[in-house]
């Protein structure tokens, strides 16, 4: 096992570490920043019915959802189409309404989710059309699907989902920038902008990851903590999300995710000395609104601990703790801001001296309804 782990401590950190290399085999033979294009057969078989469609709905459970959140955002900034995100076992049982046409993304790890595949042999009877964004080749859901991108992340052990979701992120966004050049919904100055940009992001990641022995540091300080709030907005709300979930995974330290300005809506009543929270502020569009935010839990005497673009001073000056990403566009961003996220959570289940390849009553795969 010490052989198969490759030298780390756990399978979970392994797979973290890995990241720079499955994405990077993600995007290779697919990705030409050079030539500017991108190569996805399955997709482009249907690429008529995705540039025409009314409607993509992506259905997955867990960490395979949130990358469908961020991709619900992806997609309607880049191709103008409209986005439902859906947990696979809710749509399933309310007889969702499916036009013809309708576009189903199915997003799966594993390949095996019951609550997915059932969703999708559903929605295919009623004629709508599925790809399938998978990493175990030859699954159950890659099979069932019209069509699909595989992530090409390689066998995940750790029942915390982590490198398969940078690959679903690389795969999906590809889809959308190929559809939105495809469709004219992105020109071409930002159409090649973004292709350079996602062709960085296994180096971004490799920097994220050289940067990380500070993180084991914040993971003591706050490891004795009961509740742990992570806020983000735009592209980082799901990563928000991300985060809290990975938390709750694998410390057993109750966690929520929550749209940044949402929290004035409930959350902030939670907020004292005691409370740590997370906040995904890396530079965007929407990051003076963010910073406001954490300005009101500073004073509110939360603590503060940051996910933050390399030089942002003032980002730093409002926070106890910061975790630092390379300057990135905003579309790219979750890629690289989940990655100290997951360390965070690692770090925080080691020191808890907890199981974190293998944490209670949770399953790498829910083969069950
Ligand atoms: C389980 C796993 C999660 C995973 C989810 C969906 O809950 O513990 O890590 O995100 O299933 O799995 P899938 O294989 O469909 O992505």
């Amino acid at each position: 096992a010490a052989i198969e782990k490759g030298g780390y401590d756990h399978f979970m950190l392994k797979e973290i570490f890995e990241q720079p290399q499955t994405i990077y085999d993600c995007l290779r033979g697919r990705l030409d920043a050079v030539a500017g294009t991108i190569t996805m057969s399955g997709v482009q078989q249907y690429a008529e019915q995705i540039m025409q469609a009314n409607r993509i709905i992506m259905v997955a459970c867990g960490t395979s959802w949130h990358s469908g959140l961020v991709a619900e955002y992806i997609f309607e900034e880049l191709c103008r189409i409209n986005v439902e995100v859906e947990y696979a076992s809710e749509f399933r049982y309310r007889n969702p309404v499916i036009n013809k046409g309708d576009i189903i993304i199915a997003i799966s790890q594993s390949g095996e989710t019951a609550d997915t595949l059932v969703a999708i042999e559903t929605a295919k009877e009623k004629g709508a059309i599925i790809l399938g964004v998978v990493n175990v080749v030859g699954s159950s859901i890659a099979r069932i699907s019209h069509a699909g991108a595989y992530t090409h992340a390689g066998p995940e052990i750790g029942v915390a989902s982590t490198k398969a979701f940078t690959g679903q992120l690389a795969v999906l966004t590809m889809i959308a920038l190929k559809v939105g050049y495809m469709k004219g919904t992105i020109n071409e100055a930002r159409y090649r902008q973004l292709l350079n940009e996602l062709n960085e992001v296994p180096e971004k990641v490799a920097w994220v990851l050289n940067h990380h022995e500070h993180i084991k540091k914040i993971a003591e300080k706050y490891k004795d903590a009961r509740d742990f709030l992570y806020l983000g907005r735009g592209y980082n709300f799901a990563v928000a999300l991300e985060g809290a979930l990975k938390l709750k995974e694998i410390s057993y330290i109750h966690a929520e995710g929550y749209p940044a300005a949402e929290m004035k809506h409930g959350p902030i009543a939670l907020v004292d000395e005691n409370l740590p929270v997370v906040f995904i502020a890396t530079r965007d569009a929407y990051h003076e609104k963010i910073v406001s935010n954490m300005q009101e839990i500073k004073a509110r005497k939360g603590q503060v601990i940051s996910v933050i673009t390399e030089g942002d001073e003032h980002s730093a000056s409002l926070s106890q703790d910061v975790m630092v990403i390379p300057e990135a566009d905003e579309i790219v961003a979750p890629l690289l801001s989940v990655v100290p996220l997951q360390l965070l959570a690692y770090y925080i289940g080691v020191a808890k001296g907890l199981d974190v390849d293998k944490p209670r009553n949770l399953a790498k795969s829910v083969t069950v309804e």
